[in-house]
């Protein structure tokens, strides 16, 4: 669980997104968190405290007064343990008040007394499109965040008004992303990294092709990582139907030229490069614009291929990779003999780091091991989810940047 041993201050204040903060509370939960809820009175118009604490199994507080703490002081008691605290709502007027550091209601106050530099403050603003881009709320925004609150951006789309635009909140999934992310050390802070994921489609014709069985799962969870990390991610994805992780740039793409165009096109301002896709090595060698039809005599089409452009070994060899500007990482499934193939492709393609995998035990598949290879060797990453495998394959690799280019 992502936020297992967490105590997350919930604060709500008034608006009809008050109802997503019910689902965002038990997500929060879910992945492992504690979970406080702070109501304001406005927030309590929307949503009752009798939901907010059943969902949270915890007392609600909204009020300064509140006397069942001992010592009369909630702000202080309920500030001092939390990890964070996040306004989920947070409406146009917390923001203006929050800004000027008032205080006349128990979150603002907890907001205002809380340990700056060990309890940080998330907000989730929700409000009317118009309200969202009136001068003042982007002034205030501005602002919070030079004071050193994280700001966690708005939807767009319907708004309970009828308007359409941007200033909903976030859906309580993308929130508890954010939440996670934001607890991940900024080990790639400054970094941009592309990553290729998924199979390539080799068109036969125009109703059939040659593809793989790639799901990108093991390339989605490196960018979700690598997002998490700090890093400006891009992400280049063969035909897959994989939600893109939060704040991840996807470019779609289907075959294999389609790969290498994107990736070129990309590479430049990268500062690392992981190649986890699996592109086809051939392409059929005509390009047939009508689909090929069975005829009476049942003869078999006869297809020629010719190879596809190596994309990773490409990129290594340029000046970029060369110098140490761009760290690249390429991937190897094999069936057999790992360490011996990996070992070998890394010199192959001309990468600093190939990380190998078994094909048949990862594609598909929700959980992996990695064998990480370089030139002083092998290192194994055990059998765990790909996502927890992204994260220690992250640190890993920031480790080496650290050493090697910035
Ligand atoms: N790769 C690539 N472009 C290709 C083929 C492979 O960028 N045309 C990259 C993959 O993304 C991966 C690495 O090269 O990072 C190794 O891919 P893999 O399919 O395991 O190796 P191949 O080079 O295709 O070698 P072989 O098929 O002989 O195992």
């Amino acid at each position: 669980m992502d936020l297992s041993g967490k105590h997350i201050v919930l604060g709500l204040t008034g608006g009809i997104a008050c109802y997503k903060a019910a689902e965002l509370c038990r997500a929060l939960i879910n992945e492992g968190a504690t979970v406080q809820v702070v109501m304001t009175q406005a927030a309590a118009e929307f949503i009752t405290p009798v939901t907010m604490q059943a969902l949270s199994g915890r007392t609600v507080y909204d009020s300064q007064w509140d006397a069942r703490e001992a010592n009369n002081m909630p702000h202080i008691n309920l500030s001092r343990e939390a990890d964070a605290i996040l306004i989920a709502p947070c409406s146009a007027d917390f923001m203006a008040k929050l800004l000027h550091g008032r205080a006349d209601d128990l979150l603002s106050l907890m907001c205002l007394a809380r340990p700056i530099e060990s309890v940080p403050l998330l907000l989730a603003p929700a409000m009317n499109r118009e309200m969202w881009a009136h001068p003042a709320t982007q002034r205030n925004m501005a602002t919070l965040k030079t004071d050193g609150t994280k700001i966690l951006g708005v939807g767009n789309g319907d708004q309970a008004c009828g308007e359409t635009g941007d200033g909903r909140m976030l859906e309580p999934q993308e929130l508890l992303q954010d939440v996670i992310a934001f607890f991940h050390p900024k080990v790639l802070a400054g970094h941009h990294v592309l990553v290729t994921a998924g199979p390539t489609f080799e068109a036969i014709d125009p109703v059939r092709g040659i593809t793989n069985l790639s799901s990108g799962k093991m390339g989605f969870a490196i960018a979700r990582a690598a997002q998490e990390a700090g890093a400006k991610v891009t992400l280049i994805a063969g035909p897959v139907s994989l939600p893109t992780p939060r704040g991840v740039m996807r470019i779609n793409v289907k075959s294999a030229q389609n790969m290498l165009d994107a990736t070129l096109a990309h590479v430049d301002a990268a500062t690392m490069f992981i190649a986890t896709a699996a592109v086809a090595d051939w392409r059929p060698a005509a390009q047939i614009d009508r689909k090929i039809k069975k005829d009476a005599s049942g003869a078999v089409p006869q297809l020629q291929f010719v190879e596809n452009a190596d994309i990773l070994a490409n990129v290594a060899k340029s000046p970029r990779a060369r110098s140490g500007q761009l760290f690249c990482v390429g991937f190897a499934a094999e069936s057999h003999d790992l360490l011996a193939h990996a070992t070998a492709k890394r010199a192959r393609k001309g990468v600093p780091v190939l990380v190998g995998n078994i094909g048949p035990a990862t594609f598909g598949q929700d959980e992996n091991a990695l064998l990480v290879v370089d030139v002083h060797g092998a290192t194994e990453i055990p059998r765990n989810s790909k996502l927890a495998l992204a994260r220690t394959l992250i640190q890993n690799l920031a480790g080496r940047l650290a050493v090697q280019t910035v």
